[in-house]
């Protein structure tokens, strides 16, 4: 099973892992290549039929229905704490990774690894993330042609590094990261042009001026 680079990221995050719960799995990838890395079971649900017969029929063709069992739900609604170590929430916005995350409170015990992998507004999910007490532990950027993915590894219990000194737009632990400088002059011309249109609007930009200047320290390193 070959995984796309984003995927793979993922995928490496939740490793190792016994049992997993793969939300919005779409054609199950992730589930079948951690059961054939040696997880034990796994649970591709999805809120749709269609990616959820996609899933099914993949997972049939697999040979893996005995460890991977499809589910019909939304976000975590068929699911508890003893269903599995490990919960990955894919492709889909950060906000509603964030609302995924606050239906099922068990995520924030701290008993569970949480990969999270959003498309976009990153930064509401670091917010989210931090004011609810969870942590980053690791985050890592995967390029697809020209888009780069930001995808993070959570976990309930404590309340920091999550970013709030970047804005929520990044944690320290990325800034090692060698795709770092890529992704960083991505955000300045995203807050640049940002930027521009407030301020020919008359509109307040003391939020993008703040995200510039530091873009523009950690460029220097500080
Ligand atoms: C863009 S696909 C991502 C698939 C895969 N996780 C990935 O990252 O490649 C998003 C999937 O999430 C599902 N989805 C969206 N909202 C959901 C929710 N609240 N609960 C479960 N699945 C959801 C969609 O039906 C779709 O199959």
């Amino acid at each position: 099973m070959e995984l796309t680079p984003r995927l793979q990221l993922a995928a490496d995050f939740c490793l190792p892992c016994k049992a997993v719960i793969d939300v919005g799995c779409d054609h199950a990838y992730l589930c079948l290549y951690l059961v054939e890395q040696g997880t034990e079971r796994a649970a591709a649900s999805d809120i749709r039929p269609g990616p959820l017969e996609a899933a099914k029929a993949h997972i049939a063709a697999c040979g893996r229905s005995d460890r991977v069992r499809a589910v019909l739900c939304p976000g975590l609604e068929a699911f508890g704490p003893e269903d599995a170590d490990t919960v990955s929430i894919c492709g889909m916005g950060g906000e509603m990774i964030a609302s995924i995350l606050e239906a099922a409170p068990w995520t924030a015990t701290g008993d569970h690894k949480l990969v999270l992998q959003p498309m976009t507004n990153g930064h509401r999910l670091r917010k989210w993330l931090a004011d609810n007490g969870y942590t980053i532990q690791r985050e890592q950027l995967a390029r697809e042609g020209h888009r780069l993915y930001v995808v993070l590894q959570a976990r309930g219990g404590r309340k920091d590094a999550c970013g709030a000194e970047n804005g929520y737009l990044f944690t320290e632990k990325l800034l090692t990261d060698p795709l770092f400088p890529e992704y960083a002059g991505k955000l300045r011309e995203k807050y640049e042009k940002s930027r521009a249109g407030k301020l020919s609007a008359g509109v307040d930009t003391s939020e993008e001026d703040e995200i510039l200047k530091r873009l523009e320290e950690v460029s220097h390193g500080a």
